[in-house]
C-alpha cells in the first residue's frame, strides 16, 4: 500500500485486475498500486497452481489481493475462503453475488475474514453485500455497458445509496474498459477502481506531455552542448 495513502484519506485506490506477475511488478515500480483483484478467468491464463499464484502476488503486493472461491455450495466456499486466507494476511476472499455466495460471505465475515462481493450488477445486490459487512463490493461497469445499459449510472447509484445509509463497505468499481471509467469513478467518490494493465498504462498518456517532454529534452541537450562548446573555447 502506498504510504501517501495516509496523507490523502478518502482518495481513490488504484487496483490492477490481473494475475500477471510482470504487469504487477511494473505497477509496483510505478508506485501507484494499492491492490490486486483476480478472478478465475484471469488466473487460468497464468499457468500456475492457484494457491502458488496468489502467494506470488501477495509476495509482491502489500495491499488487498482478492482471490475468488469457486463452488456452487456455501460450505465449500467457506472452506476455500479459510484456506485462501492462510496464504497471506492481505488476501481478501472474493465471493460471487449468488445466494450461496452471500451465505458463505456472511460466514466468512463472521469469522473475521474480509470479503469482496463480485459479479454485482444492481444496487439491490450491492445492498446485500453491505448488509453482510463485505469489505468491498464490485459492480462490473464494463459488462453493464456491454449489454447497452449504463455502468457509470449503476456506480453512481450504489455510491449514493451507500452514502445515504452510511454503509462502510467500500465501492470497488470493476470491469473498467478505459481511463474515462477511472476518472468518473473518482469523480463519483468510489473507494477503489480495479482495471486491466492496459487501462492503467493509458492513465499516463497525453500527446502534449510527449511533445513537451521531447522539446525539453532537445533544448536541454542543445543547452549542454552550447555550455561545453563555450568551456572549450
Ligand atoms: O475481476 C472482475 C472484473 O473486473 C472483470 O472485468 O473486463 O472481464 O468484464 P471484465
Amino acid at each position: 500500500m502506498r504510504e501517501s495513502r495516509d496523507l490523502y484519506g478518502g482518495t481513490l485506490k488504484l487496483f490492477l485486475d490481473t494475475a500477471h506477475l510482470a504487469d504487477i511488478e511494473t505497477a509496483v515500480r510505478w508506485g501507484i498500486l494499492d491492490g490486486i483483484t483476480t478472478n478465475p478467468s484471469l488466473a487460468a491464463k497464468e499457468g500456475l497452481a492457484f494457491r502458488d499464484l496468489i502467494r506470488e502476488i501477495t509476495d509482491r503486493v502489500s495491499g488487498p489481493v482478492s482471490a475468488e472461491v469457486v463452488s456452487p455450495d456455501a460450505d465449500e466456499m467457506v472452506r476455500q475462503g479459510h484456506d485462501l486466507r492462510t496464504i497471506a494476511d492481505n488476501v481478501v476472499v472474493k465471493v460471487p453475488m449468488t445466494r450461496e455466495g452471500i451465505t458463505a460471505g456472511a460466514r466468512l465475515v463472521e469469522a473475521g475474514i474480509p470479503i469482496n462481493v463480485t459479479l454485482v450488477f444492481s444496487t439491490a445486490q450491492a445492498i446485500l453485500a453491505a448488509t453482510i459487512g463485505a469489505t468491498f463490493v464490485s459492480p462490473f461497469l464494463g459488462r453493464v455497458d456491454d449489454i447497452g445499459n449504463d455502468g457509470l449510472g449503476l456506480l453512481s447509484d450504489i455510491v449514493g445509496t451507500y452514502a445515504a445509509q452510511g454503509y462502510e463497505t467500500e465501492v470497488l468499481a470493476a470491469s473498467l474498459r478505459h481511463p474515462v471509467h477511472v476518472v468518473e469513478a473518482a469523480r463519483m467518490g468510489a473507494d477503489a477502481a480495479t482495471m486491466p494493465f492496459a487501462v492503467m498504462d493509458k492513465l499516463f498518456d497525453h500527446p502534449l506531455t510527449d511533445i513537451g517532454n521531447e522539446r525539453f529534452n532537445r533544448d536541454w541537450e542543445a543547452y549542454q552542448a552550447a555550455l561545453s562548446g563555450r568551456a572549450k573555447a
